[in-house]
């Protein structure tokens, strides 16, 4: 197994009340959906999208990210990767729907479509104004529909709704490509099965190592790995992946309904 490169954080830039983005000491090549695993000695090893070629945007959900937010600018972390497969396009018109830390995928797949020549649209959802991360990226890179559930900024409801809503008029698009809860996810491969558009999801699942040895992500059906053969997956294998949408495994390898 490649053994992590030792980082030193350069800069750490608050996004929001929940979500830190930290700049390495180094340039990092991936594939946008490409994800890195994160080294803290005597803490964990978890993993994570790249945010840009520098570096990692993270939000607080429990032990290991608590850990990453305690940090400081000058502290050291291990990085190994890139793991997994990546976005691709097809035809012309691309629409990206991120909710919540679900953009961190979703904000380099726009700007490297939209620098090839692709017209991208993203659907951005967030619980509140404050927690739309990367806003003026997305502005930069296309049409930008910022969406919050408590209706402080944009469209006052869910992603999906605005989606229906998208759909429901005059836009056209050739692919859709999304990453964010589960439960958004799901709804959103079902629109686009109705209006039978191909879709692209980042599927998230708890990792050990990251290579397709442990088993830890595999996933109930085919046995398919997200650290190997995802974390993107296209629409159609979907229909293999029984769990989707419906339960994920713990460390433990218990269920947890979604
Ligand atoms: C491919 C991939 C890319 C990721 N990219 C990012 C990223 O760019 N930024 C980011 O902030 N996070 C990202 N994550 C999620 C990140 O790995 C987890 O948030 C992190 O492992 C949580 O660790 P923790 O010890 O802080 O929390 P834990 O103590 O492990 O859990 C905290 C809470 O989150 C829930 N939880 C833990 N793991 C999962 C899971 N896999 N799915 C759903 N709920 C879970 C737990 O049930 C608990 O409620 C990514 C995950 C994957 C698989
Ligand atoms: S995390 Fe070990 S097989 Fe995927």
């Amino acid at each position: 197994m490649e053994k992590p490169t030792i980082c030193e954080i350069k800069e750490i830039i608050t996004e929001s009340p929940s979500t830190k983005t930290y700049i390495l000491d180094r340039k990092f090549k991936f594939k946008p959906g490409q994800f890195a695993m994160l080294w803290l000695p005597g803490v964990d090893e978890k993993p994570f999208g790249y945010s840009s070629n520098k570096g990692f945007t993270i939000a607080k959900v429990g032990r290991f990210t608590e850990a990453m937010h305690n940090l400081k600018e000058g502290d050291l972390l291990g990085v190994r990767g890139p793991y997994g497969t990546s976005f691709e396009v097809l035809g012309e018109r691309i629409l990206a729907i991120a909710g919540g830390i679900g953009v961190v995928p979703i904000i380099t797949a726009v700007e490297k479509f939209s620098k090839k020549g692709f017209e991208i649209t993203t659907i951005l959802g967030a619980r509140c104004r404050e927690e739309l991360l990367f806003v003026d990226r997305f502005k930069r890179y296309g049409n930008l529909l910022p969406c919050t559930d408590d209706g402080s900024f944009g469209y006052p409801g869910f992603t999906t709704d605005r989606l229906e809503e998208l759909l429901r008029g005059d836009s056209k698009f050739d692919l859709i490509i999304t990453c964010g809860p589960e439960i958004m996810m799901k709804k959103v491969v079902d629109i686009a099965n109705r209006y039978n558009i191909p879709v692209q999801v980042s599927l998230e699942r708890y990792m050990k190592c990251g290579i397709g040895i442990c088993g830890q992500c595999a996933l109930d059906g085919e046995g398919l790995c997200v650290c190997k053969d995802g974390p993107v997956f296209w629409g159609d294998k979907l229909r293999y992946i029984s769990e989707f949408g419906r339960y994920r495994r713990d460390g433990s390898g218990s269920r947890v309904l979604i």
